[in-house]
């Protein structure tokens, strides 16, 4: 009989406990790549389209200011699914252009702002672009007016007025819900051309009667142009309603806003909706972009335990942006050697925002080059396979069904670390399995989180506190 060591016993048993490689594993993670794909191809499944009125729910009266109450929250897929072909690739182009419009109309208000612009502006024509693709991936329900009428708005944490397509337009695009009429609304009262929130406008005019017009272009070519009023909103499920919220009742409005009936500005100027209601916090969660589920946009709730918490900044040149205290990206577990100056707001024109319209996370280009190098260097075993629109870093995993990748996570000031799942940053986009790194680089010296990277996690906004906070699956 074969006396077997004490020693050789422990040093299987250490090997059976810490595999040679455990090391290396805990830099990579293994993307999912059948149900990553197939959750992207049920945006095609024929499941309905959400009923709008169905999901109408009862309004209560708003117990106090600083209550929690929360609003339903829907992906753009799930409100406008004509995809006549079930091709994944034609639908992807065309997220992709209406994102590098989205991306264009957030550099443009930003380089306008920069530029220090110190009268507020007059209303003129706004500029029409060819690529009339409109803002908006994601959509709230809230109820405008007494008795509230349910509208289903996009929300953008890039802008601060909150508008509605009004009776009677002058032009307004086709959406879903009938438009409203401010005449079938005992609370909505014009404003006047001298009021505060008429002068906080960036765009404003006065007509003969003395009441307020607005106009808002978002640089991609869409607009809206109207009266400049106020209104009661109503919050449905466990809301209530605020009264004397200002917005825009739209009779001029272009942009393929989807099929919504406006836009809720969840900016940090004085005029978005969480500033006039004084919300301490809000928060929302994104759900996959190509399911038809639906999440919550909730205010005054207290962020979720696990967050991981980032500051939280200020732009003393534009109030509008949420800005994130990021200092670093590792890749592998490594942190990609980037000079920290190159996140940080500076003179005002550099920094890094969170943004709720923006798809895909632009990166300036410097730091994008070195963030995309290294995932590159560090993929092992996965067949390249050039560009797709606005990427340059793909990969065929059409004959895989698991893919392991490096990992990527960001750094924030305070030291917490936030990581990406996989399938936030490698991304299908069409319907064979071709995946592709889903960052790209920008001119410029502003960064972008965008929502690709955002979603599954609940995005918590503490406006009395200054901080983001970030939790995994919490939609
Ligand atoms: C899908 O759309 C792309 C781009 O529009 C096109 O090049 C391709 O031929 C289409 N594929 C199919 C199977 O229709």
């Amino acid at each position: 009989m074969t006396q077997i060591s004490p020693l050789l016993i422990l040093s299987l048993i250490l090997i059976i406990i810490i595999p040679p490689s455990a090391v290396a594993l805990s830099n990579y993670e293994v993307l999912d790549v059948s149900a990553s794909l197939s959750k992207a191809l049920q945006v095609f499944s024929n499941s309905d389209d959400l009923d709008l009125v169905q999901e109408a729910q009862q309004l209560q009266p708003l117990s106090s200011s600083s209550s929690s109450f929360s609003v339903t929250l829907h992906p753009r897929s799930s409100l406008h699914r004509h995809h006549r072909n079930n091709n994944y690739t034609s639908l992807t182009l065309s997220r992709l252009a209406r994102d590098a419009a989205r991306v264009h109309s957030i550099l443009s208000k930003h380089s306008r702002a920069a530029a220090a612009l110190s009268k507020p502006q007059q209303l003129e024509s706004p500029l029409i672009s060819g690529a009339k693709q409109g803002s908006g991936e994601y959509f709230a329900r809230i109820g405008v007016g007494r008795p509230a009428k349910d509208s289903l708005m996009v929300i953008d944490t890039g802008s601060d007025v909150t508008w509605l397509q009004c009776q009677p337009c002058s032009n307004c695009y086709d959406q879903t819900n009938p438009i409203f009429n401010p005449s079938s609304s005992s609370t909505y009262k014009p404003l006047n051309c001298q009021s505060d929130k008429c002068s906080s406008l960036q765009v404003s005019a006065c007509r003969r009667t003395n009441t307020c017009l607005y106009q808002v272009s978002y640089g991609d070519g869409s607009y809206t142009v109207g009266d400049f009023a106020t209104e009661t909103i109503s919050f449905a499920s466990s809301g209530g309603s605020v009264d004397n919220i200002a917005l825009g009742c739209g009779h001029d409005n272009q942009g393929l806003f989807a099929a919504s009936d406006g836009l809720l500005g969840l900016g940090r100027g004085a005029l978005s909706l969480p500033s006039q209601i004084k919300a301490t916090s809000f928060s929302y969660c994104l759900v996959n972009r190509d399911s038809t589920s639906s999440s919550t946009l909730e205010f005054n709730s207290a962020h979720p335990s696990d967050s991981v918490l980032a500051p939280l900044l200020k732009n003393s040149l534009i109030s509008t942006f949420h800005y994130v205290g990021l200092t670093g990206i590792s890749v592998g577990g490594r942190p990609v050697d980037i000079p920290a100056s190159l996140f940080e707001i500076g003179n005002g024109r550099g920094g890094v925002i969170v943004d709720s319209g923006t798809a895909v996370t632009r990166l300036r280009t410097e730091v994008y080059n070195l963030v995309r190098d290294s995932f590159a260097r560090l993929v092992q075993n996965l067949p390249s396979a050039g560009d797709f629109s606005l990427f340059d870093t793909c990969y065929d995993l059409s004959s895989m069904t698991t893919a392991r990748v490096p990992t990527v996570s960001f750094q924030f000031s305070g030291g917490k670390t936030l990581p990406l799942p996989p399938t936030n940053y490698l991304i299908p986009v069409d319907n064979a399995g071709k995946f592709c790194f889903a960052f790209a680089g920008t001119s410029g010296q502003l960064s972008i989180i965008g929502n690709a990277q955002q979603q599954g996690t609940r995005v918590s906004y503490d406006l009395a506190n200054n901080y983001i906070g970030f939790s995994p699956n919490k939609c």
